[in-house]
């Protein structure tokens, strides 16, 4: 029986009990993998004087994880490098922020080409190969060079830029070529595969085959859009959890007469924090009467510290938290509550069912599982009311959240005031549908999706030979 092999950056198998903490892929490929006979691939999150290839190898909860460290100059070019400072910020759509150096894109491949080597012993002549996000776009061009012709495909988690924007990127030919190396390209939305197909169709003089196959650089390549879902039955267990409810409680103690505003993001400046801040501001200065009323909680674990722009925003946030507080507090009551530390998962399902909004505002994002797991942890008798930004992948399918443009803090203002304002009837129907949609399209769902067409994709690889 042929194998599934998850690749990614970062691995991070279950713990068991809930301990994971904010960042959706690894969560969502912890359980896709649980009911395969497999692997999951990638770095250790560690650094050595000089790269071995050792592998370190575990099986925890059912899923089989073998990392492998990699060497300083690797993880500053490749990872804080070419990843978090080119592609991250030109995939979110910002072109001020991406670092453009040779150096990088060096790294990039280097690290490429020995994931590809130290995983090669691993592979066996039936698995498939999934590979995750945009630090690994190279890898299976590395893979076809050492002689595989098993299929591989790719999902991208982050969104797939408009084409103007994604040309900013110099050779940008060469990593649009490198997907081609692969059998089945996913996206989360259809949105960024269009746009993908419109930048192979014009600048690539690529050839659209079917609506869902692309034939350039002398390769042919199925895509298609596989939003990605939340482990549904596993967080319905969770917000039922006694850590859950401890926390559920806590909040809902920490808030009695009033009503509490919920964010939960890593701290990256694609997440529209200081928008959100400043929409929250706004809101507690067009209405005076609610001042009391309300409590806004964001939690903001820190992110790829080593990267300038991460440390530059953090501090604005600092400063803007500091200014709202300062400016409305009073003697036994403040308005808002910034926290930068991380939470397990089970205790973000307790503060989300004790919130009576969730504000999920990214500028840009692939997907947003957050928005997914704040509608998941509700109350259906008396559900809280989701506020998502139109320019998460997520807004495709959640069109019963109040959705706002993320750059516009009046927007968001408004969005707080007609949230808090809702009427339970109204919260129970919208609330209704979204959970429906949640439920549906979990992880399990995606997965099966994804593996079944990377499975059946039919791509002759006696031209990779030649
Ligand atoms: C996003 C990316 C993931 C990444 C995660 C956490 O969700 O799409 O690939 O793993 O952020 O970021 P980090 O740099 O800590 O892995």
């Amino acid at each position: 029986m042929s194998r599934l092999i998850v690749v990614s950056n970062r691995v991070s198998p279950p713990t068991g009990a809930g301990e994971e903490t904010v960042g959706g892929l690894a969560m969502a490929l912890a359980a896709a993998l649980r009911q395969y006979t497999g692997l999951w691939f990638g770095w250790s999150g560690k650094t050595v004087p000089a790269f071995t290839g050792a592998l370190d190898t575990q099986t925890i909860d059912g899923v089989t994880a073998a990392v492998v460290d990699l060497e300083e100059a690797d993880l500053d070019e490749y990872y804080n490098g070419y990843a978090n400072k080119t592609l991250w910020p030109l995939f979110h759509y910002r072109t001020d922020l991406a670092a453009y150096d040779r150096a990088y894109g060096a790294g990039y491949e280097r690290v490429n080409r020995r994931f590809a080597e130290t995983l090669a012993p691993l592979i066996g002549p039936d698995d498939l190969i999934w590979v995750h996000d945009y630090h690994l776009i190279p890898l299976a061009r590395e893979l076809r060079k050492l002689g595989f012709r098993n299929r591989i495909g790719f999902f991208l988690h982050v969104p797939w830029p408009a084409h103007q924007v994604f040309t900013t990127l110099p050779n940008h030919g060469a990593l649009v070529s490198a997907m081609f190396d692969y059998d089945l390209v996913g996206f989360q939305t259809l949105e960024y595969q269009l746009a993908f197909e419109e930048y192979v169709l014009s600048e690539a003089r690529g050839v659209q085959l079917t609506a869902n196959s692309l034939q350039a650089f002398g390769r042919t390549l199925k895509i298609g859009a596989f939003p990605i879902g939340l482990d549904a039955v596993d967080f319905a267990r969770m917000v039922k959890s006694p850590r859950a409810r401890r926390m559920c409680d806590q909040m809902t103690a920490a808030t009695v007469f009033r009503s509490l505003i919920v964010g939960v993001d890593r701290l990256d400046y694609s997440k529209g924090l200081e928008e959100r801040f400043e929409g929250f501001d706004r809101f507690l200065a067009d209405n005076p009467d609610m001042r009391r009323e309300v409590l806004m909680l964001q939690i903001a674990p820190v992110s790829r510290e080593s990267v300038e722009a991460y440390r530059e925003i953090r501090g604005r946030l600092d400063a803007l938290s500091g200014r709202i507080n300062a400016e409305y507090a009073d003697v036994d009551w403040n308005p808002f509550r910034y926290v930068n530390k991380n939470y397990r998962r089970d205790e973000l399902a307790g503060i989300y069912r004790a919130a009576r909004v969730g504000v999920v505002t990214p500028l840009r994002d692939g997907m947003n599982l957050v928005a997914k797991e704040f509608v998941a942890a509700q109350d259906p008798a008396d559900p809280g009311v989701l506020i998502l930004s139109r320019f998460a992948g997520a807004a495709r399918q959640m069109h019963q959240a109040l959705l706002v443009n993320p750059n516009s803090p009046e927007e968001i203002a408004d969005a707080l005031k007609r949230a808090l304002a809702m009427s339970k009837l109204e919260r129970i129907r919208r609330w209704g549908q979204l959970f429906e949609n949640v439920q549906l399209d979990d992880v399990t769902a995606w997965r099966d999706a994804f593996v079944g067409a990377l499975a059946c994709a039919n791509v002759s690889r006696a031209a990779l030979a030649s």
